[in-house]
């Protein structure tokens, strides 16, 4: 498939289906190289729809064996069969069934797209367009049905057998080996939220009572062995099936809640309805396999899951152009959530950094679309940090624009009108511009214009009068096809500090409220406050209150103000990573003068020297995030172009080894200090407390090579738990020398039966910022620990490998060869995968020449290579347009 070959997709052309799928009923025959699937489709002709059209139903490497049309075979010259489609020429022009049977191995399935066999269990996986894999169907969320399915499988093989809804049935095959179980949901849905689950399985459970009294079956589903590492994520389930009640009003509907976790999965989770289907990644956790880390995100992640039951499930897209209608609003959903069980400012600061690291990178180079796409050619292609994490930042300001209560009841109005439809962003806007009484029309262009727009501040005071004059202006720069840019509604949430806390803010002026907001809708806009008693430093962008970067002309001393004074725990750290970004901006520009940047690490080391000493234990979590430099790569996205990686990578070492030095004997104090008494638990008080002590061995590492690998060895040695083992392993990657050897040799004796855990150690191990890194990644990949057939392994070691910035751009060009190589031999077997990875060339652009050129040239390899996926070769494509 050549990338110019493939038809765009546009949002423009959206028309409705000919045809409707009132129910399908399955009959699945599960055996491991010749499954047999009958299903009985009720048709009938859609209304809104072309009447008399023909009905073309869509397939993906199919093999029909058997059609009937109201129960009769049909004529060969009725229909068109073939691998990708099925026609029916000229069907009746009323309701009728079809009945199509295709046989399938799921056995070969390596794209794990449809139905495969993941370590002997049969699972599927149909969004976005999976289903057409296992049946000929209208394969698009606004064609939603009543499925009933029958599951039949060998009971030695499969004796769990899972679907959708409700069990309404079990039994026997008589005068088999063979089982079944019947399945119905009866909420109809679209066929991209069909799964089912067939294999030997051990599970948890628990009973549940939803707020409106229904009784619920919660289970979750895990490789056998494995059930006493389910506990949390059922327990997560629990917390946030009690919090949607709470927060959302949202019950659950349906008898049961199944979960299962399988070892092969391209992406993180799926909700389809009732049964939603994990990587093993983001279900099994124990304090011996599974980081602190794990535990947030298996909580994170359940929740997620959970909430598409209302937001994406019950209240679908109408087309994959509205996926953040789902995705963005259940990243939300789920980041409240955490935030209320966790820390709230904690949880907005790593929010921030991921949406820093991931997305804004993305808007800035050649992959940079809209939270709303336009036009596609490969929907899996979108499934991206700017439809999900900007996604949910645009819920969140809409929140912040029309206040908690009118947001709310938007909400609610939302669930009410769209409940059971296939909605479009349209229709959600207009239940908050409904909620809110506010015109919402020019807020809406966040979901049409690319880009992470650049807001600059600046402020005067004039004493004498009193007043305080904050100019803010607004641009978005180019994206592809996005030549020109409109400015866009910028909530700005601030505060004006002074020598004992926040000023009042007085402006007189009704359009800008006088409690904190700002609303920066036009090119540029002036507020002046007025009685301001001393000249204050303003603190912008509270909380994050917009996906922007921000350019304030604060001096490095008003930073540090702030960030000793700052009454938003957000604005405190920004203002420290602000001081140090700056430095590392100025000293990643080759041939800059280290002595600027030492002078700057003794400025930032003595405001961490006083915050640890006077604030350290009060919010360990937090003081973790305070410690915790900008990482090199969001470096490089600041500076913008003409990067040399080295360069900033050597400044950040500089600068954190500096740091480290002038506050060794703090960080050895806090370290003993934190240093635990009670045995290991996951919650996020604990776990603040292993952060802080494993950020503080990290510096220490960088700054004092022995003194960190002798703590080292104690953490690793005396450890009780992944978190600290796995920190002590990271801690030591940055020491050079035969004792991280060692190190690397034990780790992988202690987890050798443990893949998830050997994934972290091939991780570590790729991301070492050393020239030997590429030959042992290679090294690696012939270790039994790894296997290109497994998406973790392979995201591990390979998108590890493609995550380190000075060694994925080495300047000889050989680590975009290696990974271009990757993405070609990937690409046989799993072209989502090979796509993702390909993603990692995303900000080739900003490069220096010389890299630039390299990494051109490696992706113009794998664009030429004949046979690609549509996946990869779309990519390619518009990485290089
Ligand atoms: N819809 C899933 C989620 O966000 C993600 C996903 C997309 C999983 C496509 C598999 C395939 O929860
Ligand atoms: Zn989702």
């Amino acid at each position: 498939m050549r990338a110019e070959d493939t038809p765009l997709i546009r949002l423009e052309d959206y028309r409705p289906s000919d045809w409707l799928i009132d129910t399908v009923d399955l009959d699945i025959s599960l055996a491991p190289q010749q499954t047999r699937v009958r299903a009985l489709l009720g048709l009938r002709p859609n209304p809104a729809g072309q009447p008399g059209a023909p009905l073309i139903l869509d397939g993906d490497e199919l093999v029909l064996s058997e059609i009937k049309l109201d129960g009769a075979t049909l004529d060969a010259s009725a229909f068109t069969a073939g691998p990708q489609s099925l026609t029916v020429h000229a069907p009746p022009r009323r309701g009728f069934t079809l009945t199509i049977e295709t046989v399938l191995d799921p056995s070969a399935n390596t794209k794990l797209m449809g139905l495969y066999r993941s370590s002997k269990v049969y699972c599927t996986q149909c969004e976005a367009d999976g289903f057409r894999r296992i049946t000929y169907f209208l394969d698009r969320p606004d064609v939603m049905s009543v499925y009933t399915v029958r599951l039949e499988a060998a009971k030695a093989e499969a004796p769990v057998l899972l679907s959708n809804g409700n069990r309404v049935a079990t039994g026997e095959v008589s005068g088999s080996d063979r089982h079944f179980a019947v399945w119905h949901d009866p909420h109809p849905k679209p066929a991209y939220l069909f799964a089912l689950v067939g294999g030997a399985l051990d599970h948890v459970r628990e009973d549940y009572v939803t707020a409106d009294g229904q009784q619920v079956e919660l289970a979750v589903y895990v490789e056998p062995g494995k059930a006493g590492r389910a506990g949390w994520a059922l327990d997560s389930l629990v917390r946030c099936m009690r919090w949607d009640e709470r927060v959302f009003g949202r019950n659950y509907d349906l008898d049961v809640f199944n979960v299962v976790a399988v070892s092969d999965f391209n992406m993180g989770a799926m909700e389809n309805k009732g049964l939603n289907i994990f990587n093993d990644k983001y279900v099994l956790a124990d304090p011996q396999t599974a980081t602190d880390g794990d535990y947030a995100s298996i909580e994170a992640i359940i929740a997620h899951e959970y909430f598409h039951n209302w937001t994406g499930n019950r209240i679908t897209c109408r087309d994959w152009f509205q996926l953040c209608l789902k995705e963005g609003l259940t990243v939300f959903r789920d980041q409240e959530f955490s935030a209320d069980e966790r820390s709230r400012p904690v949880k907005r600061i790593a929010d921030v950094r991921t949406l820093r690291a991931t997305q804004f990178s993305e808007d800035a180079g050649p992959l940079a679309h809209p939270v709303r796409p336009r036009a596609y050619k490969e929907i899996n292609n979108f499934y991206t940090p700017t439809v999900y994490e900007k996604g949910a930042e645009v819920i969140r300001m809409l929140k912040v624009l029309i206040g908690a209560d009118a947001f709310k009841r938007g909400m609610d109005l939302y669930f009410e009108r769209c409940d059971g439809t296939a909605a479009t962003i349209e229709e959600f806007l207009a239940c908050f511009a409904e909620s809110s009484g506010k015109d919402l029309s020019h807020f809406a262009r966040w979901y049409e214009q690319a880009g992470t727009p650049t807001i600059v501040a600046s402020g005067r005071y004039d004493a004498r009068a009193k007043r305080y004059t904050l100019d803010l202006a607004q641009t978005t720069p180019p994206t592809p096809g996005q030549t020109t840019k409109q400015p866009v509604v910028l909530p700005v949430a601030l505060g004006l500090v002074g020598r004992d806390g926040d000023l009042p803010l007085t402006t007189g002026s009704s359009a800008y409220a006088d409690d904190g907001l700002i609303v920066l809708d036009r090119p540029s806009l002036s507020v002046v406050f007025s009685d301001v008693a001393e000249a204050p430093i303003p603190s912008l962008l509270r909380g994050f209150s917009a996906p922007v970067r921000l350019e304030l002309d604060l001096s490095d001393a008003d930073l540090l103000r702030l960030f000793s004074a700052d009454s938003d725990s957000f604005n405190r750290w920004q203002a420290l990573q602000s001081v140090a970004t700056r430095a590392l901006v100025a000293a990643g520009r080759p041939g800059t003068d280290g002595a600027v940047l030492l002078a700057k690490a003794a400025e930032i080391a003595g405001a961490l020297d006083r915050f640890l000493r006077e604030q350290g234990l009060a919010d360990p979590a937090f003081a973790a995030q305070v410690l915790r430099l900008p990482a090199p790569a969001d470096i490089a996205r600041e500076i913008g172009g003409d990067v040399d990686p080295d360069a900033i990578y050597g400044a950040h070492r500089s600068l954190s080894g500096a740091i480290g030095q002038a506050l060794e004997a703090t960080l050895v104090g806090l370290r003993d200090t934190l240093a635990k008494k009670a045995a290991y638990a996951p919650d996020a008080a604990s776990a603040g407390r292993r952060a802080l002590r494993n950020e503080a061995l990290g510096l220490i590492a960088i700054a004092a090579p022995e003194a960190g690998a002798r703590l080292v060895e104690q953490q690793f040695s005396s450890a009780d738990n992944l978190t600290d083992r796995l920190a002590a392993l990271a801690a030591m990657t940055l020491i050079p020398g035969d004792a991280r050897e060692h190190l690397i040799g034990r780790f992988a004796e202690i987890y050798a039966s443990e893949p998830l855990v050997l994934d972290k150690w091939l991780m570590a191990q790729a991301l070492i910022a050393e020239p030997g890194t590429l030959d042992r990644v290679k090294r690696l990949m012939q270790n039994k620990a790894f296997s290109l057939g497994n998406p973790n392994r392979v995201r591990a070691l390979i998108g590890g490998f493609a995550a380190n910035l000075t060694q994925f751009n080495r300047a000889d060009g050989a680590g975009y060869e290696f990974v271009a190589d990757m993405v070609i031999a990937l690409d046989r077997t799993n072209p989502q995968v090979a796509s993702r990875l390909l993603g990692s060339f995303k900000s080739w652009k900003m490069l220096e020449p010389v890299r630039k050129d390299l990494a051109q040239a490696s992706l113009a390899l794998v664009a030429r290579t004949p046979g690609l996926s549509r996946d990869v070769a779309d990519i390619a494509e518009r990485a290089l347009a």
